[in-house]
């Protein structure tokens, strides 16, 4: 931040994962309100940083702040965004940016008519020094044009570690098919490095595994994990997967016209490896090489950051955006982009693979098309709203299993149901 600028006053929604965004002085933000509906953890928050604390959302937008960041439950992103851009604040959403195409339209036409408010997807591993190092030699236009990519985001845990991020049975972690609607941690990367978007789309989806105590000790009712099989407005394609499967990881896979861009899944995860065929590599370079690269820039300060400096990165990108009043790469519409891809394939899966268009939100006309479709697996939802959350169609949490939960969940202070 230059010494003339004065601070960005940024407002944060949910005290979970917004934490992440409270401390960011560095980057020119002051923190000057907290909104949480959970009110132990919201004043606790507030006394830490000495800000003001809401427990309704409408009232913390009267506050006099220039921005809001949403960390609130992954479903309900953009009913809070739409708000907020309508009120003025430039908006960060933490994924998804909406949860069915109608919330999508909204977001899409509350965004236009907010003028030049800035509204950054927050999504952050497309950030990570190994993501950004694809990128860069993807975008120097050595290797051509990308033609089959995969990307991974695996990410198993114990029961107990799932219940107590999901305290109550209709906690979105317990019923969002996340190995299929939580796709943007593997397509965002693949997206930014290529700078293509997915057209069409093709889910599959793995159901739960009754051998598997890390899912049946909880209160989980969705599937284990899920595929996406995306055409790329490029011709390309790419293969997207999610889920508790065992085997933690990051990937990102680029199969280009002249050679072979990926991050290596073992000997040190941040390394980047290229490959180029012997017969057709320039003379002098190798056919492999195997690196551990740097930031970009800001490299002391994003290695300190969460999720491999990913952290750092999003929340650098929404100040300069805010700085020079021009849109973030990651912008509403790459965000809605992303989002859809997950919310079309959950459709797909449901009907055993079959392809599904992903609308343009940029475009009136697609968005017209798309402004009453309100499905969602949210038990919450109206009966006619309704999709399963699991291919296998509606199911339970076995009896333990929702004891354990509870018992887990009495353990960081939920007592509700
Ligand atoms: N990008 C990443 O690496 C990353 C990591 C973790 C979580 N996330 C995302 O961050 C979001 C929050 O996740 P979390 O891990 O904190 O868990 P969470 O979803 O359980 O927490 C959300 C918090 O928001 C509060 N909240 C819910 N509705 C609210 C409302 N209307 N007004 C005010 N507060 C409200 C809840 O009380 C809770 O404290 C999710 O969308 C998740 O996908 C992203």
């Amino acid at each position: 931040m230059a010494a003339s600028e004065s601070p960005i006053r940024v407002g944060v929604v949910g005290v979970g994962r917004g934490r992440t965004f409270m401390n960011a002085a560095s980057l020119g933000f002051r923190l000057v309100a907290v909104c949480d509906t959970w009110e132990e953890k919201l004043r606790s928050e507030a006394a830490r940083w000495g800000v003001e604390a809401y427990t309704d959302f409408d009232r913390f937008l009267e506050h006099d702040m220039d921005a809001v960041v949403l960390a609130n439950y992954f479903h309900e992103h953009a009913p809070l965004a739409v708000k907020a851009l309508q009120a003025g604040k430039h908006v960060m959403s933490e994924c998804a940016a909406c949860h069915t195409p109608a919330e999508g339209v909204a977001l899409a036409r509350a965004f236009e008519a907010a003028g030049d408010r800035i509204y950054m997807f927050a999504e952050n591993y497309p950030f990570m020094a190994y993501n950004q190092e694809l990128r860069r030699l993807y975008r120097s236009g050595d290797f051509g044009e990308l033609r089959y990519g995969e990307a991974e985001y695996v990410h198993p845990d114990p029961a107990r570690v799932k219940n107590q991020r999901s305290c109550g049975v209709n906690h979105w972690r317990n019923w969002v098919p996340w190995g299929i609607y939580y796709c943007t941690h593997a397509l965002g990367p693949i997206m930014h490095i290529t700078d293509t978007r997915p057209v069409r789309v093709n889910g599959f989806s793995i159901p739960p595994d009754p051998e598997d105590e890390t899912e049946t000790m909880t209160a989980r009712v969705s599937d284990s994990a899920g595929i996406l099989m995306c055409r790329l407005d490029n011709g390309a394609m790419a293969k997207i997967l999610q889920g508790s499967l065992r085997g933690h990881g990051n990937y990102t896979r680029l199969h280009c016209r002249r050679g072979l861009l990926e991050s290596t899944r073992h000997g040190g995860t941040g390394r980047v490896r290229v490959w180029r065929e012997a017969w057709e590599k320039p003379e002098g370079v190798p056919v492999e090489t195997v690196y551990t690269p740097d930031f970009p820039h800001h490299h002391r300060e994003a290695t300190a950051a969460g999720h491999g400096g990913g952290d750092y990165f999003t929340l650098y990108e929404f100040a300069q955006a805010i700085r020079s009043g021009r849109q973030p790469w990651m912008d509403v519409y790459r965000g809605l982009d992303m989002s859809l891809a997950g919310i079309l394939a959950w459709r797909s899966a449901l009907a055993d693979g079959a392809p599904v268009a992903i609308p343009d939100f940029r475009r009136e006309d697609e968005r017209r098309q798309h402004e009453h479709d309100h499905l969602t697996p949210n038990p919450l939802a109206p009966a006619e709203h309704r999709l399963p959350s699991s291919i296998l169609g509606a199911i339970t949490p076995t009896p333990a299993g929702l004891a354990q939960a509870r018992r887990d969940w009495a353990e960081v202070g939920y007592h509700g149901v």
